[in-house]
């Protein structure tokens, strides 16, 4: 693939230099804007379980990294004995967050590199890991500018577009999923709006959507979610695009908590859904999405926002982090090899396998 396009002024909230990851740190945004320097796995590990690096691709980023980092205190000059300890690195990183797929699709990839090359020195193996995850860190830019260019046809000028969470550069290596399609779509010289799902509880959209936005210059409403079917019903929504952290082989789509409320609501109003995510965000060996782990996470993230409480002490509660929006509800799926619409159990193994 060619190579990215330098510019100082995109969005990249993972850094793999000297040595050393640094993550912009999304749970300070966008009050404040924090690099964390990792020079361990078990660091990094704790910044994906931490939510630090967040969004599908980024995650798979932020795993390679990990894992790049953490052979390079191996202390062993036998093969066998460097890849059994390679496994556990990975193992460590996988249990981090169950439901996107692109972790434990970059963590496969890692270690095929390994294992492809285990007749290598040590000192070979360490070093070709490294550029293994950097491969892998601007590739995912490679193919969000793919996918966008892709997907940005399917969006009308002067379109107004609903977005659910951040599937933006910062849920990427860079450009993102989902916004991806729409910065695409205003570089080529449309005008398209974007209404942006506050997603609760823990407000990618409102912390992440709208800053990435903002500072592109891409115009930008914030809503909260309950306000997506009213804007719907006076016609004030021309389509939908958001991301995925799992698509089954049938096409279900697993994505951030009320993107299967958003799905059901545009399909009530005639309103376009689409879906933009890498190949590696489709898990072929799933056949469909009751299949796909859901996490469920800590309930402080409901009864607070930071250390302000909102609900009384001890109420019960409820928090999966993601959803699964059937296939029927979905119009297409934008990927860097193509859109399937329609039969997606042929159309997705297509992409998958396209060279
Ligand atoms: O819990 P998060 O913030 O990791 O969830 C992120 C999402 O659900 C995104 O929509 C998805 O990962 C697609 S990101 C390109």
């Amino acid at each position: 693939m060619s190579s990215c396009p330098i510019d100082s002024k995109v969005i990249r909230p993972i850094r793999f230099i000297a040595g050393q990851c640094q993550m912009l740190d999304q749970r300070l945004l966008p009050s404040e804007e924090v690099w964390n320097t990792y020079t361990t796995y078990e660091e990094v590990a704790e910044a994906i379980r931490s939510m630090v690096v967040r969004g599908a691709p980024a995650i798979g980023v932020a795993a390679a990294i990990g894992v790049a980092l953490g052979v390079r205190d191996i202390e062993t000059e036998s093969a066998s004995e460097f890849f059994q300890q390679l496994e556990e690195i990975c193992a460590v990183l996988a249990a981090t967050r169950p439901t996107a797929v692109n972790l434990f699709w970059a963590l496969e990839r890692m270690k095929h590199f390994a294992e492809s090359n285990l007749d290598r020195s040590v000192v070979e193996l360490k070093i070709g890991l490294e550029y293994e995850a950097l491969a892998i860190t601007q590739e995912d830019e490679q193919i969000n500018r793919k996918m966008g260019s892709n997907g940005a046809p399917l969006l009308p000028d002067g379109s107004r577009v609903l977005t659910h969470c951040n599937a933006g550069a910062l849920a990427t290596a860079a450009y993102g999923t989902a916004l991806g399609v729409i910065r695409a779509a205003v570089e080529s010289g449309k005008k398209i709006a974007v209404i942006a799902d506050e997603t609760r509880p823990f407000l990618q959209g409102a912390r992440l959507t709208a800053w990435e936005l903002q500072k592109d210059n891409i115009p930008v409403t914030l809503i909260c979610d309950n306000m997506a079917g009213y804007l719907m019903s006076k016609g004030e929504i021309d389509c939908v695009i958001v991301g995925a952290d799992r698509i089954a082989a049938n096409g279900d789509v697993a994505n951030k908590i009320g993107t299967y409320t958003v799905a059901v609501l545009a399909k009530e109003h005639q309103i376009p859904f689409y879906v933009a995510a890498p190949i590696s965000t489709i898990d072929l060996s799933l056949a469909d999405g009751s299949q796909i782990p859901i996490e469920e996470r800590d309930g402080r993230e409901i009864t607070h926002i930071k250390d302000y409480q909102l609900a009384p002490s001890g109420i019960n509660t409820c928090n999966p982090a993601f959803d699964v929006t059937p296939n029927r509800l979905v119009t297409a799926i934008i990927t860097e090899n193509g859109v399937v619409k329609g039969d997606y159990l042929t159309g997705l193994t297509q992409v998958v396998n396209k060279r």
